[in-house]
């Protein structure tokens, strides 16, 4: 290098390296294309919320996840399903690792169906594909889902909420029968699906 600049700073760069200015210029470039997807990301957080009213569970109901067998709404006698007075059916359910109690459960179609589920140890998940039944269900806290299922059928319900090694083993069954069927089930018809 015949003649040297006194300021370092100001000397001419050797080959491959890039000068300051460009280098900026392409992380203002970076920076405004990754402010641009976040924001793209938000927007669909909130159109899809809005547009298929995704939304927090309603009611917040406590509970003491270590008494549920011994007490109160989830014991097991209480289990399954109930008719109500008004013609709708309560359908409570436990969750457990890894089983929900009880295994199957049938409700009639076309009237309005209340599931009440808890959890007695760890986070699980309620899902009934194809339906509007989708929700955590935590231990302390009573999840409450609304429905009414347009016609007669099975509907399997995964656990999706990742709770331990038998996670993937964790199903139980929704059965949807003619609503004269379901007209004075027994006790044992409230809590399987084994007689029809
Ligand atoms: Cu229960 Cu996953």
């Amino acid at each position: 290098m015949a003649e040297q600049s006194s300021n370092p700073l100001r000397r001419p760069l050797p080959d491959g390296i890039i000068p300051e200015q460009v280098v900026a210029r392409t992380e203002n470039r970076w920076l405004m294309i990754m402010v641009a997807m976040l924001l793209v990301m938000m927007a669909i957080i909130v159109v899809t919320g809005i547009m298929g009213a995704l939304h927090p569970s309603s009611n917040v109901e406590l509970i003491d996840p270590t008494t549920l067998h011994l007490q109160g709404e989830f014991v097991e006698s209480n289990l399954g399903t109930a008719a109500e007075p008004d013609g709708s059916v309560t359908v409570r359910l436990i969750a457990t690792q890894y089983a929900f109690v009880p295994q199957c459960v049938e409700v009639p179609a076309r009237v309005p169906v209340k599931f009440r589920l808890t959890s007695a140890d760890v986070t699980h998940g309620f899902l009934l594909p194809d339906t509007n039944v989708n929700t955590m269900v935590v231990p302390g806290f009573v999840a409450e889902v609304r429905t009414r299922f347009a016609k007669e059928g099975e509907y399997a319900m995964p656990c999706h909420e990742y709770c331990g090694l038998g996670h993937h083993a964790m199903w139980a069954h929704v059965r949807v029968v003619p609503q004269e069927r379901f007209a004075n089930p027994t006790l044992l018809e409230r809590r399987t699906c084994a007689t029809q």
